[in-house]
């Protein structure tokens, strides 16, 4: 039913844990199955041609899911890690699913999970930036 890859993310994840003082983090519930998952994000902000540019330093989630869900989240912290912000926002579940060499139909709501906890953890850093920049 899972290619190789699947399984191997999923018998060995990347990335599996939290970050204590991360920039952002994005939680995510799927309401097709109830199972759940959190993101992490470090990031590391430097000027370059006078432009700054953000890039994910670090990136770590928790998941409470099926083998479809945590070896999508494995994929997506791989993915990310190094990208900038913008990169990052352009990864999404066909992305991730194309990566794992495909998943059954039947599991694609699960690689929706990692996508969209990663486009909330970057919400999130931007967010805590701009109330951080207004005080
Ligand atoms: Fe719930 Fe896959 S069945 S995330």
């Amino acid at each position: 039913m899972y290619s190789k890859k699947v399984l191997e993310q999923f018998l060995h994840p990347k990335n599996m844990g939290s970050i204590k003082d991360a920039d952002g983090v994005g939680k995510i519930g799927n309401i097709v199955c109830g199972d759940r998952m959190t993101l992490y994000i470090k990031v590391k902000s430097k000027n370059e041609k006078g432009k700054t540019v953000e890039t994910i330093n670090d990136i770590k989630f928790e998941s409470f899911g099926c083998a479809a869900a945590i070896a999508t989240s494995s994929m997506i912290t791989e993915l990310a890690k190094g990208k900038t912000l913008r990169e990052a926002l352009e990864l999404n579940r066909e992305t991730v699913a194309k990566e794992l060499g495909g998943l059954p139909p039947i599991k694609m709501h699960c690689s929706n999970m990692a996508a969209q906890a990663l486009h909330k953890a970057i919400e999130d850093y931007r967010n805590k930036l701009k109330s951080k920049n207004e005080k």
